[in-house]
């Protein structure tokens, strides 16, 4: 949930650390900091709480002289986002420097003793521990300090760690927090993310759990932590610079909106057997024979990867009639799930690094499980310890409220139930039109956002309102739940997903004048009854806005406001109807004057249980 970037070469390295950190800030911005090995003065330090505007603030108009440094942006876990928590940490005589991703969980047993032997501690962070021990075993050999300390460690870590008396080196050092070294000509970089480096390579080595590496300004040596000698993969970045900047858009959160025709198009090129009505999936490295002996899927994910997977859940069952149970990753794990040998394992994650998301999958596999995943950055740890699975190919997202990752996974999703369903019941025919549906779609995601005046314009009218109830059926239930959602991350209304017809139930209770109530009303197998809710809305003074489908004129006259979207299959609509709650929240958040791309409390990548 925090960012580290390192540079090890013979250009000056803090432009470099500075530009990688703003690039990384999207994963945890609420304190920052840099070290920097200076051969005439040891190590140089500044730290900030705040954004990465106040680092550079604090650094405007003086020279630093190095070429070798690391940096970190941070998500704070344990101690609040001050100075002094702030990243990087330092040993007792300031000759250490380390920074880290992720939570040293035996850190009070390890600060009692690292006390009991002299070290004083001076801030309320878990990582200060682990800086210390180096400290402790540090000889030298800064690699073997490092390795040496890490075996005293338990939780997880993504490390980078520089010392005034080894100033041609960082070791940096994986465990449970992904780390990767930038392969550069002269000089080499190490990143939490690939995005802090993209401006000055395109070839990343991925480290592997509980590895260890030295990085000079020539070179890298891998180790595990048992001292075996590791031969490094050199893999291309396929993502360019430009995906990760805002393209002339005011946040990146709209330029992702915006995307979405293109990252579809991406999700379901070369997938789409059109003609012979069938996807091809071959990640999942299943055969026909396989998928048909599928007897039970469950689908496991966070947040907003949860409520595609619950839309995914009543595509695979209607489709293919598989039942399909879905579990919020940090519940599957903890609750003994049943699994045998004919339940496939579906894990959804965009950023492939979720830890609560991560541990359910392990934990399936430790059940013998087949795991597959769907998931957004190639090279992830859930992309390397799934057994298979899709990629959704929505390119890098940003944005800390998720939009085309979230519609890349239900067009994967929407592939999945169409190729289990050829298994079993749909015929070649209907499989053939469900495919030319899912062509269809970017081009009437495209159709609705050329409606966005429209959406901003009730935008509008109800940014002051301050709570939101969003009401959908079936498939569109999930789009609801996924709409508040939107609304609440970025604009702190309160917004609630419901059932619309579990509304008179209880939340009934809360509707007035001042509750705008989201309806998604579409043309399907629920339509009637979505107008009985709207009603029942209507009757207790609640103003409706309908999401409704392309030509419906009589939802017009019910409600306050309409917006339209074309038709398409009945179980592909949340592809559709998602689009306008996505802007809806946005513009609201815009006109409320909120951060949207980094809201407060949140961060991208949530590498935390
Ligand atoms: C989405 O807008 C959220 N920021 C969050 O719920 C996110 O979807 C969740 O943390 C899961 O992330 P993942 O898809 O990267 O695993």
């Amino acid at each position: 949930m925090c960012g580290i970037v390192g540079y090890n070469g013979s250009r000056q390295a803090l432009p470099i650390l500075i530009e990688g950190l703003k690039r990384l800030e999207y994963r945890g911005y609420d304190s920052a900091g840099f070290v920097l090995a200076d051969p005439g003065d040891g190590l140089r330090a500044e730290k900030c709480a705040g954004k990465i505007t106040c680092l550079e603030e604090l650094i405007e108009g003086r020279k630093f002289n190095s070429t070798l440094g690391i940096a970190h942006t941070r998500w704070a876990t344990h101690g609040e986002p001050t100075v002094v928590n702030a990243h990087p940490h330092f040993d007792s005589k300031h000759e250490i420097a380390l920074v880290h991703n992720g939570i040293i969980e035996n850190y009070r047993a390890l600060k009692a003793y690292l006390e009991s032997q002299g070290h004083a501690f001076r801030t309320e962070t878990d990582t200060e521990v682990l800086v210390h021990l180096v400290e402790e075993y540090y000889e030298g050999d800064l690699t073997e300090a490092v390795r040496m300390a890490l075996t005293q460690v338990e939780g997880t870590y993504g490390i980078a760690v520089i010392c005034s008396n080894a100033q041609d080196k960082i070791v940096a050092a994986r465990q449970g927090s992904p780390l990767v070294i930038g392969h550069g000509d002269g000089e080499n970089f190490v990143a939490s993310d690939v995005s802090a480096i993209l401006g000055h390579t395109n070839r990343a080595v991925y480290l592997k759990e509980g590895e260890i590496a030295t990085i000079t300004a020539e070179g890298y040596e891998i180790t595990t932590k048992e001292k075996i000698q590791c031969t490094p993969k050199v893999e291309e970045i396929s993502w360019t610079l430009d995906m990760i900047e805002k393209g002339g858009y005011n946040h990146f959160m709209l330029k992702e909106i915006h995307e979405q025709p293109i990252t579809l198009r991406n999700t379901i090129r070369g997938r789409l057997n059109i003609e012979e009505g069938i996807p091809r999936l071959n990640g999942l490295n299943l055969q026909y024979d396989q998928l048909r002996k599928i007897e039970r899927i469950i689908i496991t994910a966070c947040g907003t990867s949860w409520h595609s997977a619950l839309i995914g859940e009543y595509m695979i069952e209607e489709l293919s009639r598989v039942p399909v149970e879905v579990e919020y990753a940090s519940e599957f794990r903890y609750r003994s799930p049943i699994i045998d040998e004919n339940t496939l394992l579906f894990v959804i994650s965009q950023s492939g690094e979720t830890a609560d998301t991560l541990a359910a999958l392990r934990e399936a596999k430790n059940k013998g499980t087949t795991v597959l995943g769907i998931c957004n950055v190639v090279g992830s740890s859930i992309a390397r310890e799934t057994d298979g699975g899709v990629y959704t190919h929505a390119g890098p997202e940003i944005g800390v409220a998720s939009t085309k990752a979230f519609t890349s996974q239900v067009m994967v999703l929407a592939n999945i139930a169409v190729l289990l369903g050829r298994m079993r019941q749909v015929s070649p025919v209907r499989g053939m039109e469900l495919m030319q549906a899912l062509d269809r779609i970017p081009e009437q995601v495209d159709q609705i956002l050329r409606n966005e005046g429209k959406i901003k314009d009730i935008a509008g009218q109800y940014y002051q309102h301050n709570n939101f109830l969003y009401l959908g059926r079936s498939v569109n239930y999930p789009t609801a739940l996924e709409g508040a959602l939107k609304l609440k991350e970025i604009s702190y209304i309160h917004a609630e997903g419901y059932p619309a017809a579990e509304m008179k139930h209880g939340p009934i209770a809360l509707i007035d004048e001042k509750m705008p109530v989201v309806v998604i009303a579409l043309k399907d197998p629920v339509y009637g009854k979505v107008l009985s809710n709207i009603e029942e809305v209507k009757a207790r003074s609640g103003h409706v806005i309908a999401i409704a489908s392309e030509g419906d004129t009589e939802i017009a006259e019910k409600v306050r406001h309409v917006i339209y979207i074309p038709e398409t299959f009945h179980l592909f609509t949340p592809l559709l109807s998602i689009i306008p709650l996505q802007l809806l929240a946005y513009y609201i958040a815009v006109l409320r004057d909120c951060d949207i791309d980094q809201p407060r409390n949140l961060a991208k990548s949530v590498t935390v249980e």
